[in-house]
């Protein structure tokens, strides 16, 4: 049955897979791993990929890696991407070395000019977070709209419901190869600089204006969430602040605090939470997120502002007295993305803040803390001066409106990460 792997009938050599599938592995495979055949190789291993287990992970990838590129049809390109990809979603994670020979194999290939080829390698790509996919896709993606043709006057007449839509997609359609390849790059996280996830949000604001029928637009917006969610605490301040993004979508009116509060210190609040880290309230926890302003500045579990840092991972980069300090004495440790910079103008006015651009001698800074949309930009030979300030843009004393069972659940709240079925939640 392997012989018929080789046949150049794809239907043979697919029913002599599924046949295979139902076959011992062990009597296969070392059959496909000896051959120098390209389809049996490539046939073979999406088999095995499906039938077999993860010690063949790297012999099949190995096999694969022996088939000589030029000597293959369009085709069987195709299906030795798509064979690598089963391997690797199969057979389990990859470790860094060998995501390195993956990528040196493949990233070349990209873009292959062929749009069936080049969207299959980018879902790899994307798989093995490749650092160069987002700068060599960015100017596929800025091309001019090509329309797909295709018979959809059939799809008209069937029914009225959907008639309408299609016929407003048909006057408008989407690029279907970009909006392929911007799909499958939102979960692309490695290897983006600023200026590069600028033109890749941009190309959403290009999409949303195409027409693709009744869900398209909700469809585009999760896209770009989930990319949004994967983008560094920088892209997205710089993404808000350049317009491209709008900023999160906060409360009009904050909670309010019980209180009554007090001044907080480092020592006396971790001396509480050594105590009473307990059968803390999650709710009440968020509702502090929010009262304490926490949440204009700071995306926790998905929500919130872009100004300071992300705190969904906090708990696991601080220990909690120093997680405390940072909340009490902000100025304490500024690290340097988040420098406030000073900059004093020969006409004597100062603008503090953090500068988010500096393009042809302009400098644009976000002046409020608070709105990465409020930005001043200033011609870089009108700054005479220009400084670090030791003091951080997070306000200090923002913990004291609250009463030390609000502070608490506060604390608690961003301990969690955002599971309200963390410990510090369960009753003594
Ligand atoms: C006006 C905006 C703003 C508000 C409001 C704000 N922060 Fe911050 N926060 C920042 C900025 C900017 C930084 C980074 C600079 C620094 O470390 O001082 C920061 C840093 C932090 C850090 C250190 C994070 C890290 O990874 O280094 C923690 C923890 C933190 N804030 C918690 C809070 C909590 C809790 C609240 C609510 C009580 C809060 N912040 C309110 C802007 C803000």
């Amino acid at each position: 049955m392997v012989k018929q792997l080789a046949s150049t009938d794809r239907h043979i050599r697919y029913a002599a897979r599924v046949a295979l599938e139902r076959v011992a592995t062990s009597r296969w495979a070392p059959l496909v791993l000896k051959s120098t055949d390209a389809n049996t190789i490539i046939t073979g291993v999406a088999g095995l990929a499906r039938a077999g287990s993860s010690e063949l992970r790297e012999p099949l990838l190995m096999q694969l890696g022996t088939l000589q590129l030029s000597a293959l049809s369009v085709q069987q390109r195709l299906e030795l991407v798509r064979a690598v990809q089963l391997v690797l979603i199969r057979l389990g994670q990859v470790d860094d070395s060998l995501r390195d020979s993956l990528l040196g194999a493949i990233e070349p290939l990209f873009p292959s000019g062929d749009d069936m080829m080049d969207r299959e390698l980018v879902i790899l790509l994307t798989y093995l977070q490749s650092p160069t996919l987002g700068k060599k896709a960015l100017p596929l993606l800025a091309k001019e709209r090509k329309k797909t043709e295709a018979d959809f006057a059939e799809i008209l007449q069937r029914n009225k419901g959907y008639g309408g839509p299609i016929a407003a997609m048909l006057q408008n359609q989407p690029d279907l190869q970009q909006f392929h390849m911007a799909f499958s790059m939102r979960n692309l996280k490695e290897g983006w600089n600023v200026d590069q996830r600028k033109e890749y949000f941009q190309w959403f604001e290009k999409a949303q204006r195409w027409q693709g029928g009744n869900s398209y637009e909700k469809f585009l917006i999760n896209a770009a969430n989930d990319a949004y969610a994967l983008s560094s605490d920088q892209e997205r301040f710089v993404l808000e602040a350049l317009g491209v993004r709008k900023p999160a979508s906060l409360p009009k009116t904050l909670p309010e605090p019980k209180g009554p509060g007090k001044a907080y210190t480092t020592e006396g609040l971790a001396k509480l939470a050594s105590e009473r880290m307990k059968g803390r309230n999650f709710e009440n926890g968020k509702k502090m997120y929010a009262a304490a302003r926490c949440v204009i500045c700071h995306r926790f579990g998905g929500d919130g502002g872009a100004t300071g840092p992300d705190l969904t991972q906090a708990a696991g980069r601080f220990a909690v007295n120093d997680l405390i300090d940072a909340v009490i004495r902000p100025s304490q440790v500024i690290s340097d993305q988040y420098k406030t910079m000073v900059l004093q103008m020969e006409d004597g006015t100062v603008h503090t803040g953090r500068i988010v651009n500096e393009v042809a001698g302009k400098v644009t800074m976000v002046v409020n803390p608070e709105d990465a949309t409020k930005t001043v930009t200033v011609d870089r030979q009108d700054v005479e001066q220009e400084k670090t300030s030791a003091i951080s843009l997070m306000p200090a004393e923002l913990m004291d409106k609250l009463n030390e069972d609000e502070a608490l659940d506060l604390i608690a709240y961003l301990l969690s990460r955002g599971n309200p079925n963390a410990p510090m939640f369960q009753s003594k």
